[in-house]
């Protein structure tokens, strides 16, 4: 998860002994650049805050494309294309990386696994007349705070590097606006005279909804390759301004994911996907789409599930084994 790469320390694995180890050495076996390795040796909870948002975006990703021709496959090569442009589908990658990030972090320092922050601070005064700030909100604060400087302040003029940065910010901003007020009623038998009220964020599954819906409706920028040959060129300047691969081109101020380059189909194997030959699918739903007109193939199996389950006092549960036939659908070739 650095700036340029999000989601490439994903394949590491930490071994129980190493988290026992100076957490030096947990931030030297992540993939960083100078600074965030200085970020990281900061705060012994950053390394394991860290392992911990890559793998929570990444399934987070893999969940909500698990009915597209894209299903967020991370697999090395795979996702270094991918990264090297500009797709709607790198754009979410940037988005959900650093939204992870933002997420894990402001409940770390809430949960208490990190020194240099705590819970979130009771916001403006004039709402204590009402209730109570306390309890132990998520630091938000922080946790904002620290990702763009992680994730680097770029004030660049290279409209790649520009892309990808407000990405990540619109990863950040997606977290904010899903911050909810949770009150806790104290008192007699529930009379809530002490009502103590803190900020929660929201599921992470919530926020991938959103990124999801923000990729759906992605604008394109001014593209710095021209799809058809793969050639630089081709660019399409806003009326009015100068053109140039970069520098000028306006990114929206909205909250929108942008992205450079139009997607390619991900229906056969290139080096972005495996393609979708052998992919299961719905049928009804999405073989139509995820197979590219192939037409899928359809085989019938026999599986056990346990059914009918029924909870024994006390405290086991109790099911009878069912049989059932059923089809499954894959993409054809
Ligand atoms: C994505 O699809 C490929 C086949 O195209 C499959 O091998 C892979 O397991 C799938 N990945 C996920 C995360 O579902």
């Amino acid at each position: 998860l650095t700036g340029s790469e999000p989601l490439t320390i994903l394949p590491m694995t930490l071994e129980p002994e190493a988290a026992a180890q100076a957490h030096y050495k947990a931030c030297d076996r992540l993939k960083l650049e100078r600074k965030q390795r200085r970020m990281c040796r900061r705060d012994p909870g950053v390394a394991e805050t860290l392992v911990e948002a890559v793998s929570m975006s990444a399934l987070e990703c893999q969940y909500q494309f698990r009915f597209e021709r894209w299903n967020c496959t991370l697999e090395g090569r795979y996702r270094a294309s991918l990264l090297k442009r500009g797709f709607k589908e790198t754009a979410f990658l940037y988005a959900i990386s650093s939204a992870g990030l933002t997420h894990a972090l402001a409940k770390a320092c809430s949960a208490g696994r990190m020194e240099r922050c705590t819970c979130d601070e009771a916001p403006d005064l004039e709402n204590r007349e009402a209730w109570q700030w306390g309890g132990c909100g998520d630091n938000l604060k922080y946790s904002s705070k620290f990702v763009k400087e992680f994730l680097g302040r770029r004030s660049s003029k290279d409209l790649r590097a520009r892309v990808d940065f407000h990405n990540n910010l619109v990863g950040v901003k997606v977290i904010k606006a899903g911050v909810e007020t949770t009150c806790k009623c104290h008192g007699v038998s529930g009379s809530c005279t002490v009502r103590t009220c803190w900020r929660q964020l929201a599921p992470f599954h919530e926020v991938g909804k959103r990124l999801k819906h923000k990729y759906e409706t992605a604008l394109k920028v001014g593209s710095t390759t021209n799809e058809a040959t793969g050639e630089a060129g081709a660019i399409s300047p806003p009326r009015g301004r100068a053109a140039g691969p970069g520098g000028s081109e306006p990114l929206p101020r909205t909250p929108e994911l942008v992205h450079l380059d139009d997607s390619p189909s991900f229906c056969s194997a290139s080096r972005f996907s495996p393609g979708t030959a052998g992919r299961r699918c719905h049928r009804g739903k999405n073989c139509e789409s995820i197979c590219c007109g192939r037409g899928h193939n359809t085989q019938s199996r026999v599986v056990t599930r346990p059914c009918q389950c029924q909870v024994r006092w006390c405290c086991y549960v109790e099911c009878r084994q069912c049989t059932q036939r059923e089809e499954v659908y894959t993409c054809k070739g």
